[in-house]
């Protein structure tokens, strides 16, 4: 069984917030465990929660718009987001509910080891720009630990603010060059992870 399917069911058991409690069932994410792409968003809403699976709804349909335009089918990405359940009538996730659930996003970037990570909207962007503003540095990037961290407009953004979705298709198209620069560069060196180790979820500090 691979690495992301037995992460799956322990993300399916976990009730370290209250978050487990009110949602339907938990939305790990889902794409290739080789993805050289990884979208972090906030959290499931209504259509995610129901079918269990990351970008569903209206934002999602957006999202894969986003990739066709760059050539890249939503397969061929992997998609997750920094809380996987639901928070009530979409509210944003707390602080506590973030922390809580940031084991499991640092297991699945270790594992899929993206060559970059594109933010959608602040919470995220949050883990790799902390204190920064999304209007003033979407469409910009760090280097960090061997990869690309892209910010981005969480693409619901554009749905509440037609303003923002030209903003939002202009970003997307910086990504195609990154990732053709990425891939000329040399894979880092894998580090041998010890069996007892790979079991628990813990904090990777990959951030
Ligand atoms: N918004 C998110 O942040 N994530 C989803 O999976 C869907 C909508």
């Amino acid at each position: 069984m691979s690495s992301l399917t037995d992460l799956y069911k322990e993300i399916a058991a976990c009730q370290r917030c209250i978050l487990s409690k009110t949602a339907t069932r938990a939305v790990p994410g889902e794409g290739p465990e080789n993805a050289r792409i990884m979208f972090i968003g906030e959290g499931p809403g209504f259509h995610e929660d129901q079918q269990g699976r990351p970008f569903v709804g209206a934002a999602g349909q957006f999202l894969d718009s986003l990739l066709a335009s760059i050539d890249i089918k939503r397969e061929q990405v992997y998609i997750t987001n920094m809380v996987k359940h639901r928070p009530p009538n979409n509210r944003d996730p707390l602080p506590g509910e973030i922390a809580g659930c940031r084991p499991w996003l640092d297991k699945q970037v270790a594992t899929i080891r993206p060559k970059i990570i594109i933010t959608l909207g602040r919470h995220s962007m949050e883990l790799f720009f902390p204190g920064k503003s999304i209007s003033k540095i979407h469409g910009t990037y760090i280097r960090k630990d061997g990869l690309i961290c892209f910010a981005m407009y969480h693409p619901a953004a554009a749905l509440h603010q037609q303003s923002l979705r030209q903003e939002i298709e202009s970003d997307i198209l910086k990504v195609r060059p990154l990732l053709n620069e990425m891939e000329k560069e040399p894979e880092p060196v894998k580090t041998e992870v010890k069996p007892e180790t790979k079991r628990e979820p813990k904090q990777l500090n990959l951030f």
